[in-house]
């Protein structure tokens, strides 16, 4: 059996689709007062929080992210908000073993804020990307994306629900199809 770990810096609503669906061995994230723990907490998954100025070079905190998934004998870790770039440490020990979700249809719109720049630039669609995590930021090789499209009454909040909903269709179905099994 795949065994999981999900990383997420915020809020974790794709966490929480993951974990309703798929048995998540823990949740890890990159500050200690992410809404994700709490989540983690009411579904009963172990959570990890430690934060990189906490240590003395960003080598040094993704040594302890390594060890906790080589700890864990993580399989597949799956990045769902996690707002750091991975590093060379962590590429070296895991690159191949780590997939992203990326709220824009790559290469469309890469970096932080997918939604609002699909929407600042007026893109009659956008859409939802899982990909392969490789040095670039949002560049590794596309597993499954569909499109999203910009209807004419939406609001940026009702455009980033659609993003969403389709963000939470996407990521189980990409960890099915990549052999993860459900609970
Ligand atoms: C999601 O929309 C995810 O695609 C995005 O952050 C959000 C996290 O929401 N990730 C990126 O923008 C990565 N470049 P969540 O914490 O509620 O799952």
């Amino acid at each position: 059996m795949k065994k999981i770990a999900v990383f997420a810096s915020g809020n974790g609503s794709n966490f929480q689709v993951i974990a309703e669906q798929f048995p998540v061995e823990f949740v890890f994230s990159d500050h200690r007062d992410a809404y994700v723990l709490k989540r983690a907490e009411q579904l009963s998954v172990p959570s990890y929080a430690f934060e990189l100025r906490e240590f003395d070079s960003k080598t040094a905190y993704e040594e302890a992210v390594a060890a906790l998934l080589a700890e864990h004998q993580i399989d597949l870790v799956c990045l769902a908000g996690y707002m750091k770039i991975v590093g060379p440490t962590l590429l070296a020990a895991y690159e191949g073993r780590i997939i992203n979700i990326h709220p824009a249809y790559l290469p469309e719109f890469p970096g932080a804020h997918g939604i609002e720049d699909a929407w600042q630039a007026g893109a009659a669609e956008s859409g939802v990307t899982v990909h392969w995590v490789d040095s670039g930021v949002d560049t590794g090789k596309v597993i499954k994306q569909v499109r999203v499209p910009r209807l004419a009454a939406d609001t940026l909040e009702r455009f980033e629900e659609r993003i969403h909903a389709a963000e939470y269709q996407l990521y189980p179905a990409v960890l099915e199809s990549l052999g993860v099994e459900k609970r």
